[in-house]
């Protein structure tokens, strides 16, 4: 595994022209796994974060090192021109190792307007997005955790990018094809949100824009059967900071055998910063919703909103129905339901509008998907402890989960998760910031 990294490795000074320097010494085998990692690093770290010289000790016999370094010069021959310079508006740092000694790195995109986004390498977790309110005042207004360690353990996926299947599917079996496939019961009987790792756990590839703008691509390759799920899986989300305050996430993927897809985006926002998400005022563009079992399962029915505390069509305070006796309120301990997005999916269309009263942020989301998680933090219980020392009660946070529906592999009626060989599944969601009066 790690010798082809390093041979790739030697190809990088010639693209870069930054000297490595080798040096041989005996014990060469068990050492390859700690050579690797930081050649490994060095290749995530890209151009961005060049250090100005590299000194790896590459404890391996001295004709091994001659033969690598021929196949280096052979390869460096047809590489590509030297990369850009670096990006001032992606700045990369390390975050934490993994437990088995892989660099997590931090991306920071900023725009003219002075935002800011963090985002991992792990999961390509959306750690921190500094936003200003009414008064010019900047504030994190996702929740998180302040370091590594807390995204390693147990959480509630806060910022993560979410798949293969964000959601749930009924019972963790679904049927593609006449074959029948049994995913991890993680969520009781049911499958949430792409298994026991999905891709929140995953390391991604990283590539920060080489072109200046604040762009950051992440990819990573799903191996056939990974969690249960049949294809290699290739998928790549683009996180762009534009400069007019949008965050704006392009996702894509494909497979080589019929697979099923629902990739999302897990942030919990709370426009003030602190406290309760309780009153904001949210807006949501959905004539219809899919009500739920007690399991959070649809029904496969799409129920109007009208008449019922899912009626987000205008304003209303997040708070204001959200103990409603209303079996489905009851069934979702408040809002953890999909709303049946009004418009056509696969356009760009304004689905949801939040303002926060107190500090004056107004978040709005657009999509392409069909669908929107609107989750009220109602599994938060205060017994995480998150950035600063905050303790997440229930209702810290909402999250806006741009997504296909849930259980769609078992719900002939829904728009269809299926992704074949030879089609390309994408999707765009905006959030866009701004301040109130
Ligand atoms: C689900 C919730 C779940 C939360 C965290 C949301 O997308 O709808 O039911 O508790 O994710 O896993």
């Amino acid at each position: 595994m790690w010798l082809p990294l390093l041979l790739f490795a030697f190809q990088v000074p010639c693209v870069q022209g930054v000297p490595i320097e080798l040096a041989a010494s005996p014990g060469w085998i068990e050492k390859g796994p700690a050579i690797a990692s930081t050649v490994h690093e060095w290749l995530i770290r890209g151009c961005t974060h060049a250090p100005e010289s590299r000194k790896l000790e590459v404890a391996m016999p001295r004709p091994a090192l001659i033969a690598l370094l021929c196949a280096a010069f052979a390869a460096s021959c047809t590489q590509a021109p030297p990369p850009a310079p670096d990006n001032p508006n992606v700045k990369v740092s390390e975050y934490g190792k993994t437990p088995d000694g892989q660099t997590v790195l931090l991306f920071t995109l900023r725009n003219r307007n002075g935002i800011e986004a963090g985002i991992l390498n792990y999961g390509g977790i959306l750690v921190s997005l500094k936003t200003p309110d009414a008064k010019g005042e900047f504030a994190d207004i996702v929740l998180g955790f302040d370091d590594l360690p807390g995204y390693l353990a147990k959480h509630p996926y806060f910022g993560a990018l979410v798949g293969r299947y964000a959601n749930r599917i009924a019972k963790g079996k679904f049927k593609l094809n006449g074959q029948e496939y049994t995913l991890a019961q993680n969520n009781g009987v049911n499958a949430l949100h792409g298994g026991l790792k999905g891709f929140d756990k995953y390391i991604w590839h990283a590539e920060p824009a080489e072109d200046g703008e604040q762009r950051l691509r992440l990819r990573l390759t799903s191996p056939d059967g990974d969690e249960g799920y049949p294809g290699s899986l290739n998928v790549a989300v683009t996180y762009t900071l534009t400069d007019n305050d949008e965050l704006r996430i392009d996702y894509s993927a494909t497979t080589d055998r019929a697979t099923v897809v629902n990739l999302t985006n897990h942030t919990y926002f709370n426009l003030a910063g602190e406290g309760l998400i309780l009153d904001h005022l949210i807006q949501l563009a959905a004539e219809k919703y899919t009500p739920v079992d007690k399991d959070l399962i649809p029904t496969g029915e799409l129920a109007p909103v009208e008449g019922t505390p899912f009626d987000f069509r205008k304003p209303q305070r997040i708070g204001a129905r959200i103990n409603d006796p209303h079996p489905q309120i009851q069934a979702g301990g408040g809002y953890d339901h999909n709303f049946v997005l009004d418009g056509e999916p696969g356009t760009l269309r304004r689905i949801a509008m939040v303002q926060e009263p107190t500090k004056g942020r107004v978040l709005e989301v657009s999509t392409t998907q069909p669908g929107v998680q609107f989750y009220t933090g109602n599994f938060l219980d205060g017994t995480l402890k998150g950035k600063g020392g905050a303790t997440y009660h229930k209702r810290s946070g909402f999250c806006l989960e741009t997504q296909h529906f849930p259980d769609s592999p078992n719900q002939a009626a829904f728009p269809t998760t299926t992704l074949r060989p030879g089609e390309e599944f994408t999707s765009t969601t905006v959030y866009k910031f701004s301040k109130g009066k």
